[in-house]
């Protein structure tokens, strides 16, 4: 059997043993539904969730009743979109700012919601020349998605500085952060980001699909969005009810209990051994003594993207599957610094914990055959 090199963690973490370990031991020995049994099985169940919501909470310096389970990032991007412009308070002349660093999950719901007319404009925050959210420029408006690493850079943005900036302009904006790429590398502090919304996918970070996570700092001042099993703790006729407080108050219906299982042996894994960023220093050094390769990233990012002249991403991202390579080539659902750059696409390599230096060789033998 072929070899496959790995180099697409951007894109989906392979998941560590002690995560697959741990959820098929949870499927085989103790299933149950959460929050719905007495039995001690179910009880258990409860435990599991409890503590690694707590776990969650510690990971990102936040409280456990901050942390809402969700699917993956789009599911929270775009359920905070729903959540924000559905409050009897909100009002639809409000602005929102988003950023040519977003990815489709982060801007999208936002440019659906101008289009029936839930929000009045969108505006972009400018980039600097190196594509960095300029903090100076950050608008004034009610409404700031932040990404805080854009999946085709790599490289962290001052979220705090960025909402400081916007909380200057306007001491009420709710500032949305999609961390997604951030937390598989850098440390999340949600008080110092002093953010409304936080989320990240749990695929990411070597939990299964399936699972993300949404943190809500203000539960109190937004009513739910979605309505059922779980969220309720008393119905008193047709359609008076008295809601649960968060966390559960935005979970209704079942959790995905088997990823939320893996998803605090993920969190303990990550934090024993990030991705080695110095491998992707090297591919950058080797990669840059090929005359017709383009890099677009810096040394210092937490990826690789590059161009090949004279040759369509597809056709490089064939030769290298073909090859064992595996990596992400197109518009990574980042369209919109594709087109700030002036490209349709980028081939993008991104590492895992489980790269080493000879995937990092074995890539650039791959790539001098491919780019003569
Ligand atoms: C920065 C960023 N945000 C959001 C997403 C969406 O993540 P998911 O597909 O897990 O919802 C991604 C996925 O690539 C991403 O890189």
């Amino acid at each position: 059997m072929n070899e496959i090199v790995y180099l697409d963690a951007a894109a989906s973490f392979l998941k560590p043993e002690p995560v697959i370990d741990i959820q098929a031991d949870f499927l085989r020995h103790h299933y149950a539904n959460a929050g719905r049994g007495v039995c001690a099985r179910a009880m258990a169940v409860d435990d599991m969730v409890r503590d690694v919501r707590a776990k969650v909470a510690k990971f990102i310096n936040a409280d456990a009743n901050q942390i809402v389970f969700v699917s993956n990032a789009t599911d929270g991007l775009n359920r905070i979109a729903k959540i924000i412009t559905s409050q009897t308070w909100y009002k639809e002349s409000s602005v929102c700012a988003v950023s040519d660093l977003d990815h489709h999950s982060a801007r999208m719901p936002w440019h659906e919601l101008l289009k029936s007319g839930k929000i009045s404009k969108i505006i972009k925050c400018e980039l600097n020349k190196d594509f960095n959210i300029k903090i100076d420029s950050v608008p004034g408006v009610d409404i700031l998605v932040v990404t805080a690493m854009s999946n085709v850079l790599g490289i962290p943005q001052d979220v705090s500085e960025i909402v400081r900036s916007a909380r200057a302009k306007n001491p009420d904006v709710i500032v949305i952060v999609d961390a997604t790429q951030y937390v598989v590398h850098k440390k999340i502090d949600v008080r110092e980001w002093n953010a409304d919304f936080v989320v990240f996918s749990g695929h990411k970070i070597g939990a299964d699909t399936g699972v993300g996570v949404m943190y809500i700092r203000d539960s109190e001042r937004y009513e739910p969005d979605k309505f059922g099993g779980g969220m309720v703790s008393r119905i008193m006729n047709d359609d008076k009810w008295v809601l649960q407080s968060a966390p559960e108050k935005w979970e209704a219906g079942t959790l995905p209990l088997t990823q939320i299982c893996g998803l605090g042996v993920a969190l303990d894994e990550l934090e024993k051994k990030r991705p080695d960023l110095g491998l992707i220093k090297y591919l950058y050094d080797e990669l840059r003594k090929n005359p017709r390769i383009k890099i677009l990233t810096s040394r210092e990012s937490a990826l690789l993207t590059f161009c090949v002249d004279g040759m369509h991403v597809l056709d490089f991202g064939a030769l290298a599957g073909a090859s064992g390579i595996c990596l992400r080539v197109g518009n990574m659902c980042a369209s919109w610094i594709h087109q700030a750059i002036g490209i349709d696409g980028s081939i993008r390599v991104s590492v895992g914990p489980w790269n080493t230096k000879s995937d990092a060789d074995k890539f650039i033998s791959v790539v001098n055959n491919i780019v003569k």
